[in-house]
């Protein structure tokens, strides 16, 4: 019988992703049960409906510390700087990046957790990867710092599963979309300021080029993906701590004509910058068959059901006065 989670602790939780997973496991395991962690303050809708520490996960006598307080037998590990941020300063990049997951991985080992998320991206791939249907096995060889600790970040993984008998688990991100809280410092990031420019002045500046394409998903997949690959039984799996999944893959220019479908006449200028490098080292689809085939992975909405989404949540929003400029 495999252990069960009942206590979460969860790193990063004030990023676009974490915001929402906390909110998940919350409303799963019960809001006492889950602390959410940072090295800043979440938005208040968090840390005020529920457990929440400032920690930093360069820290492991501060996090080992929490976690044995709380009891944690599960951790939620997102804290990382992504993509465009890392370029701006590797050597940061590097140390949480790394340091922080070789901290849980070995608070992981001594406590005996349950189990361990670890999310991994896209990021991965790099200029030598086939950049249609990108395979689970493949050459990887990135081209950013970011990448470079994923990679590392999933063999060390699958080390502590192999040497250890530790459960990490985790999945290759594609972009997420979502409209609470806004992603910082990716290069998928163009696909959520879209959103809500097109919302807030009918207008926007793209980073990167019409014609790139990328692989995305929309955050309810990215939530039930997260939770799915947490809950699969570990027999199935034969791969762990880097499943390829994905939702869909647009370029911008695709983008913006379906928003253009609701937004009339919002225009789009292409101005590209240091992350068109970074988009065109990654894949423009990807074959996420090992994640259907070893945990029923399957993504609910397409671009046309997220775009419908995305503006019904940020017009709501603006009318409320709570988007910003
Ligand atoms: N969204 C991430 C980034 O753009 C990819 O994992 O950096």
């Amino acid at each position: 019988m495999a252990k069960e989670t009942k206590r979460v602790l969860m790193t990063g939780a004030a990023g676009q992703i974490g915001s929402e997973l906390a909110q998940a496991l919350r409303a799963k395991y019960g809001r006492d049960n889950v602390l959410v962690t940072d090295v800043v303050r979440p938005p208040a809708v968090l840390a005020e409906s529920g457990p929440f520490e400032l920690v930093d996960v360069t820290n492991r006598s501060a996090l080992d510390g929490l976690i044995g307080k709380f009891g944690a037998d599960t951790v939620y590990h997102l804290a990382a700087l992504l993509s465009a941020t890392g370029e701006k300063n590797p050597q940061k990049a590097w140390d949480v990046n790394m340091n922080g997951l070789y901290n849980i991985l070995e608070i992981g080992r001594a406590r005996g957790l349950v189990r361990i998320f670890s999310p991994s991206s896209i990021a991965v791939f790099g200029p030598s990867t086939p950049r249609e249907r990108t395979p689970q096995d493949t050459v990887l060889g990135p081209s950013t710092m970011y990448g470079v600790t994923k990679v590392a970040g999933e063999l060390l993984a699958d080390y502590y599963v192999r040497k250890y008998g530790l459960d990490v688990r985790g999945c290759r991100y594609p972009g997420i979309i979502s409209h609470l809280t806004l992603p910082g410092g990716g290069t998928t990031d163009y696909a959520v300021a879209i959103y809500y420019e097109a919302v807030k002045h009918g207008r926007y500046t793209c980073f990167l080029r019409e014609d790139t394409r990328l692989p995305m998903m929309y955050m309810p997949d990215c939530l039930k993906c997260t939770l799915d690959l947490m809950d699969a039984d570990f027999a199935r799996l034969s791969y762990h701590a880097g499943f390829n999944v994905t939702a869909m893959s647009f370029s911008a220019g695709e983008l913006a004509a379906e928003i253009r479908k609701h937004v009339p006449g919002f225009e789009v200028r292409y101005e590209p910058d240091f992350r068109q490098a970074i988009a065109d080292s990654w894949p423009a689809s990807i074959d996420d068959s090992a994640a259907r085939a070893e945990w029923d992975w399957k993504p609910d909405y397409d671009l046309a059901a997220m775009t419908v989404d995305m503006l019904a949540a940020l017009r709501a929003r603006y009318a409320a006065g709570t988007l910003g400029v």
